[in-house]
This record gives structure tokens, sequence and C-alpha cells, in this order.
């Protein structure tokens, strides 16, 4: 029988080049069954190793996730040590599974506050990964917006001083090639779940024109088919960078 069958209509989805993830809602996440904040965190990392995957999957080209900011440190000790914990314990898990995908990790943000052994793998991750030609994937951790733009600006008043370059050289090209994504295109779309409607320090250069999705799931809770929805809702925007 012809035309007794609901059709469901395809949603039309479309592909952020690049994508930031805001890892927000960890610890209401835990508070809500009763745990302790750490508890949401264990499981946000599991999220976070499988949204990573669904992005590759999806045709993501790079994928920026927040998962400890330079105003982080302000937690409770406690809290802070078991972050840093699952950190290592997802890094030594993790390099042997990096050799198999294709995908290549960076780190951005300042490492100089990191343990030394915390350091040395993601050394190690970004080293075993710098041949991928997937997709690309920044860790941001003890990441700033404002300290990374404070960081370039410092680098090229030294060039400055140095003679190297005169200030009236400087220009967006320039500040943005002394980020830490230097290379990397603009953010398309900036996702941040757990019902927070703001930046928090995040890719404040990097999103001047990005589209944002603000979500009410917890990290913890969020699936596949919830960036497939954000991707929808990506889809319906009119993005005119100004022009008409
Ligand atoms: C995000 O979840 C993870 C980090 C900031 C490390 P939160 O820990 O901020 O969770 P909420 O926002 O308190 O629920
Ligand atoms: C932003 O979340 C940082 C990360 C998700 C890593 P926060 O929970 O720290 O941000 P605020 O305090 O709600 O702005
Ligand atoms: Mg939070």
């Amino acid at each position: 029988m012809f035309g007794r069958k609901k059709k469901v209509a395809a949603v039309p989805r479309k592909i952020p080049v690049n994508l930031g993830i805001i890892m927000d809602g960890n610890g209401r996440w835990a508070k809500k069954r009763g745990l302790p904040r750490q508890a949401g965190h264990v499981t946000g990392a599991q999220v976070f190793r499988k949204i990573t995957k669904y992005c590759q999957k999806c045709g993501v080209q790079y994928l920026t996730v927040y998962a400890f900011s330079t105003e982080n440190w302000r937690r409770p000790q406690e809290e802070v040590d078991a972050i840093m914990n699952l950190l290592r314990q997802y890094l030594k898990e993790s390099l042997a599974d990096f050799q198999q995908e294709n995908i290549r990790t960076r780190f951005i943000g300042d490492r100089t506050a990191l343990d030394e052994d915390i350091r040395l793998l993601m050394e190690e991750a970004e080293r075993t990964t710098a041949h991928k030609d997937g997709m690309t994937l920044n860790i941001a951790l003890n990441y700033g917006g404002q300290q990374e733009i404070t960081a370039a600006a410092r680098k090229l008043a030294e060039k400055v001083a140095a003679g190297e370059i005169s200030p009236s050289a400087i220009d967006e090209a320039m500040l943005e090639g002394a980020l830490y994504t230097e290379d990397q295109p603009p953010v398309d779309l900036i996702l941040r779940p757990s019902g927070e409607y703001r930046l928090s320090n995040f890719l404040i250069w990097q999103s001047a024109y990005a589209e944002y999705v603000f979500m009410d799931v917890l990290w913890p809770d969020f699936k596949e088919a919830d960036l497939d929805r954000a991707f929808e809702e990506y889809a319906r925007r009119d993005r005119r960078f100004g022009g008409v």
C-alpha cells in the first residue's frame, strides 16, 4: 500500500568545521545523585571519549573541549586533585588508542602549572599523534582566553623589543598566529550544556563570529543525539559575518 506509512522528514544537519564544547555540569549531575562531585567528573570523562569519537565520525575537523580553566584552581584541592588524576588516567589509557585512531591530539593552555608527569604524558600524546591527518582534538587545560591573548601580546612585544618586527606590522593575523590555536580556522559553533549561558573565558578570540548553542542537559548525560540536535540548530542559523 502506498501513502499509508507516515513519512518522518529528515531534519537537516550541518557539521561545523571547528567546534568548541564547554563540558559543564559534572558537579550538579553528581549532586543530584547524592554522589561526590568527583563522580561527575569520572562520568564526564567517559562522555568526552564517546563524543570525541562521534564528532570524528560526523566529519568535524577541529574539536576543542574545555577540560580545566585557569579559574578552576579556585575549587577545593580535593576536587582539583581528582580532575588531575582523571587526566593522568585518561592519558595513560589513551596512548594505545591514539595509535589506532586518526585523531591528532593537542593541548592548549598554560602547562607550566601542571605536574611534570602530566606534562610528559601530554607531550607523548602530542608526539604520537602529530602525523595524524584526521580530526584535530584540542584539549583546553589550564586554559583561559584572556591569559592566551595576554601571552600572545607578550610574545609579539618581545619580538618588537628584539627588533624583529615593527609595532605597525602587528595585525589580526599576526596576533592569531601567536595564539595556542595558531594555524586553525575560526570556531564555527560553541556548544555549552548544563543550562549556563556564558563563555567562561573559553576561546574568546577564536569565537568572535561563532554560533552558540546552549543546552539544558548536564554533560555526563550528554548523548550523540544531543550533538545531532545542536547540529540541526546550527543548520538553521544564518551566518552573515557583518555582511547582508
Ligand atoms: C565541568 O563541570 C568540569 C570542570 C569545570 C572541570 P563542573 O564541575 O563545572 O560542574 P558544575 O557546573 O559544578 O555542575
Ligand atoms: C567552564 O566551566 C570550565 C570548564 C567546563 C572546564 P565552569 O563551571 O568552570 O564555569 P563557570 O564557573 O560556571 O562560569
Ligand atoms: Mg560548571
